[in-house]
């Protein structure tokens, strides 16, 4: 069965994920990733940007405070707390919205939507396609979608399927496996956290950029174009696939 993340991001869970958080993506790597994403979508000051999956906002919050009136959307209640009482204290506004990205509620609102971290391919193909669908019904015409998806070439690479991230005493532990008929990497993620262990199961949809360009010229959107996650070219060694699609 594919994972649905609207059962496995429980309060629990969500309170591991925001603790390793700063971890894995330290505050300066998410600028990092909010001033590519800035660049590539061409945004400026007061655009409206619609982040899907938007977790405990480490973007949304950076995309705010650059100046973009945004909103963001996720099924867990936990993170979108942290994320409202983080903008509070920064002293910005985004609207975060409780909800599943496969069912939007916007009609040709927003400038630019993002799916950022891997956030894209949690579903099966019809699911999939059905949050491009719906991302590009948000957009409104001439508006730009990006997602940030895993490069699965660079996996070739990955000998260890176990990999570690350790804060003080507790660890996260994710087991990966390749299942190569189905171009899903699944994820055995084991929590340790305060001497109690948490698990979930993830699996995520490998698309190749010609699939996603058939998949976003179906869902509504023009010319796509392909870069590396730092914004520049696209190869096989890039840690990421980042496209960016034009309704
Ligand atoms: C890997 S996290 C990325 C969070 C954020 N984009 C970032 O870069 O920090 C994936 C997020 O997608 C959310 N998510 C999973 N399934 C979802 C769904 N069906 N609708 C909305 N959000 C979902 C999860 O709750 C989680 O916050």
């Amino acid at each position: 069965m594919i994972y649905s993340p609207l059962d496995a991001f429980d309060a629990n869970l969500s309170e591991a994920h925001i603790f390793f958080g700063d971890v894995v993506n330290p505050p300066d790597l998410s600028s990092i990733h909010v001033a590519v994403i800035w660049t590539l979508l061409g945004l400026k000051q007061d655009c409206s940007v619609l982040e899907l999956g938007c977790g405990y906002g480490r973007i949304a919050n950076r995309l705010a405070e650059k100046g973009a009136r945004v909103t963001g959307i996720d099924t867990s209640q936990a993170l979108l707390k942290k994320a409202t009482a983080d903008a509070t204290e920064g002293g910005v506004n985004v609207e975060y919205v409780l909800g599943d990205i496969r069912s939007l509620p916007w009609r040709d609102r927003f400038d630019a939507a993002v799916l950022w971290d891997a956030t894209f391919g949690y579903f099966d193909d019809a699911d999939n396609e059905k949050v491009l669908h719906e991302a590009a019904s948000s957009l409104r015409c001439g508006g730009r979608l990006l997602i940030e998806s895993e490069n699965r070439y660079a996996f070739l690479h990955q000998r260890s399927p176990i990999s570690l991230v350790q804060r003080d005493d507790d660890l996260r532990v994710d087991i990966t496996s390749n299942d190569v008929l189905s171009d899903r990497r699944n994820i055995e993620r084991i929590f340790v956290r305060d001497g109690c262990v948490r698990r979930m199961h993830l699996s995520l949809r490998q698309y190749g950029f010609s699939e996603f360009v058939r998949m976003l010229r179906s869902a509504g959107f023009g010319t796509v174009e392909a870069y590396g996650q730092e914004g520049g070219p696209f190869t096989s060694d890039s840690a990421s696939l980042v496209v960016v699609a034009y309704k």
